[in-house]
């Protein structure tokens, strides 16, 4: 079983969309399975303080490096060979490269959800493995960075995705985006399906979702596609 833990100061965010569809089927099924820790629950003082002042002076507030360190040493205490990944802008960029890796954890997963300003640095200094953005925007807490994150590790566990034919031919694995997808009926609303497609040519119809593939990858993502044509040419 794949173990995650959440530490935050909105449990009650969680497990939430992840225990719907794909993976909420997958952890019903006991293939991975989530708990939560409040970190305000390990704060000493009597009004439950998880947050202060910068010093140095600036606006917003930071997380408590005791409190904090204290969810931490709890989460490790059930799982004490996680990888502790901190959820913030200022992280390297997640990927798919990266959520196969993280897929593949034996110790599995604590993440540790940044609010306000984020947390002391001496945390994530001492206590941090990793820290991970989902991209280039400012969100207002890592909690809600999980969902896409943990969704996009998930479905590289083992036995989340029924057919694991589908794990692979996807967008992002060979550096392309996808090519156009179409079902029934053969013509809609006057424009049909294309005619390559009900060939029954199978090298055809491979070849034209490739061209089809490239062509959308060079129009919406040139960064992508230089590094798919990099790729391309190695494999020479
Ligand atoms: Cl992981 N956290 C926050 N707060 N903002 C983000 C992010 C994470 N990734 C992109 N923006």
């Amino acid at each position: 079983m794949y173990k995650v833990a959440i530490l935050t100061l909105f449990p009650d965010m969680f497990p939430g969309v992840l225990d719907h569809s794909i993976t909420g089927r997958a952890k019903a099924n006991g293939l991975w399975d989530l708990k939560t820790y409040d970190i305000r629950k390990f704060s000493t003082d009597k009004h439950n303080t998880a947050d202060d002042i910068v010093y140095g002076g600036g606006a917003g507030m930071l997380m408590k490096p005791d409190v904090v360190a204290a969810a931490i040493k709890a989460a490790k205490e059930d799982m004490p060979n996680a990888r502790v990944v901190y959820l913030s802008p200022a992280g390297n960029q997640f990927n798919q490269e990266r959520a196969a890796k993280l897929a593949g954890l034996e110790g599995g997963l604590i993440l540790l959800c940044g609010h306000y300003e984020g947390v002391d640095q001496r945390v994530l200094d001492n206590y941090v493995d990793c820290e991970v953005s989902i991209g280039d925007y400012v969100l207002t807490g890592g909690e809600v960075a999980v969902f896409p994150m943990l969704d996009a590790i998930l479905r590289n566990v083992p036995g989340v995705l029924g057919n694991s034919a589908t794990l692979h031919e996807e967008s992002f694995d060979n550096d392309l985006l996808e090519y156009p997808h179409y079902t029934r009926p053969l013509e809609f609303e006057g424009y049909a399906v294309p005619e390559v497609l009900r060939s029954g040519h199978h090298a055809k119809i491979a070849q034209w979702r490739l061209e089809k593939a490239i062509e959308k990858t060079k129009k919406v993502r040139p960064d992508l596609y230089k590094k798919y044509l990099a790729s391309t040419k190695k494999e020479k």
